[in-house]
């Protein structure tokens, strides 16, 4: 490589080899990109951009948001970019605004453009990748809302590995339902979230609740700017980013809409400043060590199964070594504490009130030996260190956060099956209110929508268990979420007495007994593919197995019947995707 030249693909944890010096004597905090900034026609646009010529010697800092009018997770995120950029030029460096798109899995729930989602999160983190390199920003500050931009901002930073700080656009607070629901169980002035309005469509679907509560729900239900409030997806991977040590503390936790998350951006110029002056890169606070502290926290509190997926696609970004099997090594030795929705009763906005996840860090710090406090972090100390003065957790007070002698389950929600109908692995959220094993009849079905009509005309009955084929990353392609399926029996009564398996994903906001990520997917010749309606199917979440009760002799031969299936797309994202994608078990990336 010759000087001057930029290592764009820093997959590799050994600092660049051929660093260009020059630059570094012009100012020692910038990455070593000045120098292939300071030639004739890049000053001249910068002179365009009103960038002084001595200015133009500062550092300069991409702040990349995933700003978009058009969601709630999203809608605030430019306005945060824009106080991140004052805080950046406070510290005498120059600071550009970038956006990337966007999806709503909101949004998109019950629509074959749910398929956009999860490639989203590999656009998103392409684009960051792209904004920071092209542009050859000393820094990086990323500004995600939703649930694909979590994992995006992590793939991306450990991508570029230049000194990055990720400020989470926070949680919205949960919304008040108005009137009584009693087939829901609420009662006026019950908290409510999003997971609720796909539970009262179930309940529209077999009459079970009135228009009026119907309409109370979906009116009052998401109360302003921010990400869906429960322990959803995009609140599980910023507790994620926040415990590897990629965002400031309390970071995860603080509400959207809120003076502390105004004053978190105000702080990020100084932060990013020092994190320059010591040359601290994404990688070096991404280690494997970091990711098991990630993937701890995600099974104390009850985290989404989405998490899995993206931690093996973050993991391969970074050059970490992880594999599923880590997951349930990991829980099978984590008590799970949290009392949050959607297994629970509590948001994002009430973990923050009683002391966010720095309490919780400290608390498990102080008790346990489950985290290695030793890890690196964006403010420089470690992760140890960032809590040491936080407020501890006060059990007589509080009920988010469970002590360890009274835990909700002993061990971890996230349990790794496999068996003959998921010989890879697949995940499933055991969070013990669901029982630790399903007996029951497969009703198999290639169609989210189908599940519920048969929800609506009553063919799914007690002990049935769904099996939805053909969802996953090829097949769909897109692995779309069956957030409507699970949400719909839900309503319908049904949650508690059948159970369903996917080769797709669950929202972080799913309930119930709910198998996804199934591997290898039907579309790749899985034996998924090969369960018939009236199958004998077995869940045990003790031994970790998900069987369907043929013979080998019968499996062999229905899969020796299987035939592969063209693509559903012949151009364009989804068609790159279903071509490039690899297995929900390796984390369905594509670079
Ligand atoms: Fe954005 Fe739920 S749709 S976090």
């Amino acid at each position: 490589m010759a000087a001057g030249d930029v290592d764009i693909h820093p997959i590799s944890r050994s600092p660049p080899s051929s660093e260009p010096k020059v630059a570094r004597k012009l100012n020692p905090y910038s990455g070593g990109y000045t120098e292939n900034r300071a030639r004739g026609g890049p000053r001249a646009f910068f002179h365009a951009l009103g960038i002084s010529k001595e200015d133009q010697k500062k550092p300069q800092v991409g702040v990349v948001s995933v700003a978009w009018t058009g969601n709630p997770c999203n809608v605030h995120l430019a306005g945060l970019g824009e106080t991140v950029i004052k805080s950046i030029q406070n510290k005498d460096m120059n600071a550009f605004a970038a956006h990337t798109v966007g999806v709503s899995d909101n949004l998109v729930q019950l629509t074959d453009m749910m398929s956009y989602s999860l490639p989203s999160r590999d656009l998103i983190a392409d684009s960051m990748e792209m904004a920071i390199c092209a542009s050859q920003y000393d820094a990086g500050v990323l500004i995600p809302g939703c649930d694909k931009n979590m994992p995006a901002a992590l793939m991306a930073a450990a991508r570029y590995n230049r000194p990055t700080i990720i400020v989470y656009g926070g949680a919205s607070y949960p919304g008040q339902i108005k009137e009584d629901c009693p087939a829901l169980g609420y009662k006026a002035g019950d908290d409510i979230n999003i997971g609720t309005t796909w539970e009262s469509w179930g309940g529209v679907l077999k009459n079970r609740i009135t228009d009026a509560n119907y309409e109370d729900i979906l009116e009052h239900a998401c109360p302003g700017a921010g990400s869906c409030g429960g322990l959803f997806t995009a609140n599980s991977m910023a507790t994620v980013i926040e415990v590897i040590g990629m965002s400031l503390p309390y970071s995860s936790c603080t509400p959207a809409i809120s003076p502390e998350k105004e004053a978190e951006c105000t702080r990020i110029g100084g932060v990013l400043r020092n994190l320059m002056e010591q040359d601290i890169k994404p990688l070096d606070i991404m280690t494997k060590q970091a990711f098991v502290n990630a993937i701890t926290v995600t099974n104390i509190l009850g985290g989404s199964t989405n998490v899995v997926l993206h931690l093996l696609a973050v993991a391969r970004s970074a050059g970490v070594d992880l594999k599923i099997e880590e997951f349930q090594t990991i829980a099978s030795r984590t008590p799970f504490l949290g009392n949050l929705s959607p297994s629970g009763k509590y948001t994002m906005s009430d973990l923050h009130k009683v002391g966010g996840v720095p309490a919780v860090i400290k608390y498990l710090l102080d008790n346990t030996s489950l985290l290695d406090g030793s890890c690196m972090t964006i403010t420089g100390k470690t992760l140890a260190e960032n809590v040491a003065h936080v407020p501890e957790l006060d059990f007589a007070t509080q009920d988010v956060i469970r002590p360890l002698h009274n835990p909700v389950k002993a061990t971890g929600h996230l349990s790794i099956l496999k068996g003959n109908i998921a010989p890879d692995g697949c995940v499933a959220k055991i969070t013990g209110k669901e029982g630790l094993r399903f007996e029951g009849t497969a009703m198999v079905f290639e169609n989210e929508a189908l599940v519920l009509d048969a929800v609506g005309d009553g063919t799914i009955v007690p002990g049935t268990v769904v099996v939805i084929t053909y969802r996953g990353p090829v097949g769909a392609p897109g692995m779309p979420e069956q957030l409507t399926a699970t949400a719909a029996l839900y309503g319908a009564g049904l949650s508690k007495v059948t159970a369903l398996i996917t080769d797709g994903r669950f929202s972080g906001a799913t309930t119930g007994f709910c198998i996804g990520h199934v591997c290898p997917e039907a579309a790749r010749g899985g034996p998924i593919g090969a369960v018939r309606t009236g199958d004998k199917i077995i869940i045990d979440a003790v031994n970790m197995t998900i069987d369907v009760v043929i013979s080998d002799d019968l499996m062999a031969s229905r899969m020796g019947e299987w035939k592969e299936r063209p693509l559903k797309h012949t151009r364009g994202v989804l068609f790159r995707y279903a071509r490039d994608v690899k297995d929900a078990s390796h984390g369905a990336y594509t670079d």
